[in-house]
This record gives C-alpha cells, structure tokens and sequence, in this order.
C-alpha cells in the first residue's frame, strides 16, 4: 500500500481545514508522480484510522479532490487518481520543506536595455542618499488613516468599491480642479482631470499616446532619468536642449522645430530635475509660443510645486496654456508620501478621455477609497497645512546642509543653494570622480546611490543630486561626515568616465 502514513501530515495549528490540508498534499503527489493516473485511494475509513482524523474529514478532502478534477470516483469500486490526467513529466523531487527559488522562467521575454536595475533591498545601518524625497516620518499617517475610517464605515460606501470610471474618482477630481485652479492659476474643470498613481503614471500614459518608434522628444541635457527612460520604451528619438541657469535653452529647440517635426517636450519647469534651476518667464513664454505654432505637447512634470524657499511659487506653463498644448502632471507622492498613489494629469479633455481609456488596461480600477480620502483632506485644508509645516522644516535643513556642505566640503564639490525644492545639485571637482567616492564612501557605511543616471547623454558633468528633506538635523550632521570622511580618504585622481 502507499505509504499515506508517513507521506501525508496534518497539523491542527495551522488556519487552512485539515480536508484542504490533505487535498493540498495529494494535489502535490499526484503532480509529482508519485500517486499516478488510475491509482485506486485507500478508502475514506482506513485512511481515517490511519491519520487519526474523522472520517468526515477524508470525505470531504475526496470530494475536493472530486470537485478539482484530480481524481473519479467509480460506483461500487472507489476513488481513483483521474486516468484522463496528462501525462506529468518527471521533475526532480524537491523537498517542498525548503523554499525553492526560481531563478529563471521557463520561457523567453522581451527584456528591454534601458530599463534601470532599482535599488535592492535597503541595509540596515546604511545611510542612503536619495534625490529630493519627502521626510516620510512628516506623514500625517493618523490625519489620513482617521479620514479613511470615517469614510469606511459609511453606509454607502459599498458604491465606490466597484468598479468605476477609470477617470478616476469624481470627488477627488471636483476637489482638485478647485484645488489647482486657486493654488496654480489653472482654468481647468474635473472633465480636464484624470486620476494617476503618481506622476510616472501620468508620464507613462502621456508617453504612449503621444510617441511612436522614431518620433522626437525634447528633453534637458541632464533629464529625470525615469522620463528618458519612458520616452526610449516607445522608441522615441530623444533630442536634448542644453540647461543653464534659466533652465531649458529654448532657443535649441526652436532651431530643432524648424529642421524636424517635434512631437513633445518634457520639462520640469519649476524646478528642474536634476540640476533645481527655474525656467525663467522669458522661457516660458517662448516655450508655449513654440508649442502652438508647431503644435508640440509640452509634458510638464510639477513634482516639486510646493516647496520654495525664496520666493512665491511660479506658476506652471499650463496656467497659461490657452490652446491645449500643456499635459501637466503632478501628484502628492512629494507633499505626502511616494506610498499614496495619487497623482493628476490635467489636459484638454479629447486627450484626458483616451488617457482613461489607456489607463484602464493598466489598471482597470484606481483605489477609490483612497482618493475620496485624498478629496476630504485637501478639500478640508488639511493638505495645505501639512505643505506649510514641511516648508519650515525643510527650509531649516536646506539651510543646514547647505552651510554644512560650504564649510566642510567645499574644497570637493561646488553647488548653487536652491531655491526651492528637496534636493541640491553638486559639481564635483575635477580631481574625483563620484565612482571613486561611491566606492569609498561604503566603507563609510553610505551609499551614493545610482549617481549615472545623472549623465544618460554621456556628457560627464561629474554631477549628482544630493536630496536633504528627508533627513534630520543629526542625520544632516552625520551625512555631511560620512562624506567628509569619504573625501578626504581617497586619493585625488584623474577624472575615470565610467
Ligand atoms: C521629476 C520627477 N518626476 C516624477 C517623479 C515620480 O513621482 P511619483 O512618485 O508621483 O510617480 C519623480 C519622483 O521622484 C520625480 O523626481
């Protein structure tokens, strides 16, 4: 007889039944080989006495079986394993105690080059250096966890946890027309609106209806890695404008515009990703004029509206966008959190209504629940209030780490104080090269993180964004150390490009 006894092992702590339990591991021999096609079961009572368990228990583990087309019962004769079953082919044993890992999939797929390896798994002990993100120990967790109940245990709520429009939730788009319409100078309507998870999102769908193979995109000579990135996935030709201290050089693009069709142009306008620097008004001007009369979109990513230092927020291009040249994305990934996938795309409304529909095979449904959150606390003020608190802090920790990094290292590396933002943006002096500090700084148990992201076009700016929202006062202190310490143990060296 099989061996049941000693094949099969019940355990009365665990959650799953005992019959599904029992199902689950003749499932596994069966699959295995090791309980063949037409193989007769022992019956319901011996196997019972056998485990020591009711005989209800094997009943209804034979019935689950039954149900799931492992095996056929034969009036009068037993349970037999299915004979119609495929052939299984022989697979090595695996002792199903350990986890195995699967390294490698059984089929081909398209990998694509340009994709960039994100960070593993973060070490404890490790001082990252990130890019300008928020501080998220800031979050007003309790704030948007409170809001959240109150809406969950409302009668209706069982109406928003179908599925809706992929719009996004109506409520949080009427809020935030409102919203960006008095904080942005925008004339926008909730039809004008459709609801991302973050900005990527908004980037990736303006991406795919705008691009085809070949077509041309404008972006900075250093550019958000993750835009160019988008952009190469459709096989756009991305085409780079310089970026000096007024930002994007308009006029390159004027000159591209009049030998080739340009099809759109991605600008972080506000601040501009990496390098901080604000688009001036003159530029501004001269980019939305070039987009109408060469009908171009103008993909403008707002990720950072919020926090300046000095002076009053700009407003964005698309608060002047008459004609429907500007798709302005934004989010609250920056102000809030990166977990809370909420973002905007704002457009005219032809274009917002095919992004719905793209986005619908995406992501067929948005969390509803967590927007209507989203619309009561922006709606409520509460957004604003946490925006002015952040502002404080981390106008304090520009300053801090700005004067820090001049007193302590500016023999290694020159920067501009930004003016608003989460992030500064450093030269490093000609002698090292930050593949030569990334790798001595791990010894100081830091991590420079993907610092050739910053050079996509090969240009060796030897410059890499240094974020300080996210980190304390003693944190500021211990970073600016660690770099310190970093420096002055290696070696000056001729520039390595890498
Ligand atoms: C310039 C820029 N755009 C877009 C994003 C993506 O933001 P989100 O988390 O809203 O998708 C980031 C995130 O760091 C960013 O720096």
């Amino acid at each position: 007889m099989f061996p049941y006894k000693t094949s099969l092992k019940l355990s009365k702590c665990l959650k799953e039944p005992l019959y599904l339990q029992l199902a689950n591991q003749f499932i596994l021999l069966i699959r295995e080989g090791k309980l063949l096609p037409g193989t007769k079961l022992v019956g319901s009572r011996t196997l019972a006495d056998l485990l020591k368990v009711h005989r209800k228990t094997i009943v209804a583990c034979y019935e689950e079986l039954l149900l799931q087309g492992w095996v056929e019962s034969i009036p009068k004769k037993g349970t037999f394993v299915n004979k119609n079953l495929p052939l299984i082919q022989k697979i090595a044993l695996v002792d199903v105690t350990k986890t195995s890992k699967k390294q490698n999939s059984g089929f081909s797929f398209y990998e694509n080059e340009n994709l960039l390896k994100k960070n593993a798994e973060k070490r404890e002990g490790v001082m990252y250096i990130n890019d300008g993100t928020s501080d998220t120990r800031l979050t007003p967790t309790e704030e948007i966890a409170r809001i959240y109940r109150k809406l969950a245990s409302k009668k209706n709520i069982h109406t928003f946890l179908d599925y809706n429009s992929t719009k996004g939730n109506i409520k949080l788009r009427e809020v935030l027309a409102t919203y960006l319409n008095n904080s942005r100078g925008l004339k926008i309507t909730k039809e004008n609106i459709l609801i991302t998870r973050g900005s990527q999102m908004g980037m990736w769908l303006s991406s795919q209806l705008l691009l085809k193979e070949n077509d041309i995109v404008v972006v900075g000579e250093t550019n958000y890695s993750s835009a160019d990135i988008t952009f190469q996935y459709q096989k756009a030709q991305i085409k780079r404008a310089s970026v000096d201290e007024n930002g994007l050089v308009i006029d390159q693009i004027e000159k591209l515009c009049k030998k080739q069709p340009v099809k759109a142009v991605y600008v972080t306008s506000h601040h501009h990703h990496p390098t901080t620097v604000t688009l001036s008004a003159e530029r501004r001007i001269h980019l939305l004029n070039l987009a109408r009369k060469y009908s171009f979109a103008i993909i403008e990513d707002d990720y950072d509206y919020d926090f300046n230092y000095d002076h009053a927020p700009i407003l964005p291009l698309a608060s002047h966008d008459t004609c429907g040249n500007v798709i302005y994305i934004g989010s609250v990934c920056k102000t809030v959190a990166p977990v809370f996938r909420i973002g905007y795309l704002v457009a005219s409304e032809d274009f917002v209504n095919e992004a719905a529909k793209l986005r619908g095979y995406i992501d067929r449904q948005g969390d509803a629940l967590l927007e209507l959150t989203f619309a009561e606390f922006i709606k409520s003020g509460d957004l604003d209030r946490h925006i002015r608190k952040l502002m404080k802090i981390y106008l304090q920790r520009r300053d801090l780490f700005c004067k820090l990094l001049k007193e302590e290292l500016g023999g290694y590396f020159q920067f501009n104080i930004p003016k608003g933002g989460m992030a500064i943006w450093g030269y490093l002096n000609k002698e090292y090269s930050w593949y030569e500090v990334s790798k001595e700084a791990r010894k100081y148990q830091l991590e420079i993180g993907e610092w050739q992201r910053y050079d996509l076009a090969n240009k060796k700016h030897n410059a890499i964004r240094i974020g300080f929202a996210s980190y304390n006062e003693e944190e500021i202190k211990l970073l600016v150390d660690k770099l310190k310490r970093t420096f002055k143990s290696i070696k000056k060296v001729p520039i390595k490009h890498f």
